[in-house]
């Protein structure tokens, strides 16, 4: 048992939709969430900025005494897990893009995948396309534009919706009947999603699965909470927090957030 926190990151607010398939399924962890907004969006950055991101926000979350990290993010995942793997002691969990449930149960066998450069570019990602998609087509689009928006708490403005649907047009057109939402923040589009793709298409994400591999990874090294009583929440923004304010008003538990220079 462990009574220490899991630490969260993102590049912003679209790791909340990760955090509440965490808090949902292990109601009595603490959690610490750190929102680099400031340094969003990590898919327009480099391999090498995107590790040097991720780096920051591990030492901090460790500093602070987390005994887990779960990076909330695929463009950090797949950029950085394995160097964060090989140099830290604790476990992390990442995120990748849903493509081996979508090409499993794909029909068409034509998946679209909606992700950013960076996590499209990545070695991880391409590794993973060829693993467990062999046999199915896959339409990937780059959904440039779409993050700093919903930074900004725009989840089903105009801009948002003409972006929507440049990016699913072709992937339509291409006979897709699976949607793999490769970002953290695009579950948050969900409903302006399923106004644009028939309900023939079925979208996914990675978050539940996400959140049952860490109360798996939890429970192997023994670290789960045993104090039985119910999380304390911190999350830190380091730009504007209302939106990540906003990002939380529906949870069903007490959540702190504060501005943090890091
Ligand atoms: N939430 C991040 C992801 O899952 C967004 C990346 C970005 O900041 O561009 O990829």
């Amino acid at each position: 048992m462990n009574d220490s926190p899991i630490g969260i990151f993102d590049s912003g607010v679209g790791g909340t939709s990760i955090w509440k398939e965490i808090q949902g399924l292990m109601p009595f962890e603490d959690t610490i969430y750190l929102a680099d907004s400031k340094n969003a969006p990590y898919g327009e950055k480099s391999e090498g900025d995107i590790l040097t991101l991720s780096i920051k926000n591990t030492d901090l979350l460790l500093d602070m005494g987390c005994k887990m990290v779960v990076v909330a993010c695929n463009t950090a995942t797949t950029n950085a897990i394995d160097f964060l793997r090989h140099h830290y002691d604790v476990p992390f969990i990442g995120i990748e893009p849903a493509i081996k449930p979508a090409a499993l149960q794909s029909k068409s066998k034509t998946v679209g995948i909606l992700a950013t450069r960076g996590t499209l570019s990545s070695r991880l990602f391409h590794s993973t396309s060829e693993n467990h998609a062999s046999g199915i087509r896959i339409v990937e689009r780059e959904g440039s534009g779409l993050v700093p928006l919903i930074e900004k708490g725009e989840l089903a403005s105009d801009e948002i919706k003409a972006l929507l649907y440049t990016f699913l047009k072709p992937m339509l057109a291409e006979g897709i009947d699976y949607l793999v939402l490769g970002c953290t923040h695009y579950p948050y589009l969900i409903p302006v999603l399923k106004e644009i793709v028939p309900e023939t298409v079925q979208i996914i994400d990675s978050g539940e699965a996400v959140a049952r591999q860490t109360k798996a990874i939890l429970i192997k090294n023994g670290l789960l909470n045993g104090n039985g009583q119910k999380g304390k929440h911190v999350f830190y923004g380091n730009s504007n927090t209302k939106t990540l304010e906003k990002f939380l008003n529906d949870v069903p538990v007490d959540v702190r957030v504060s501005y943090l220079d890091f």
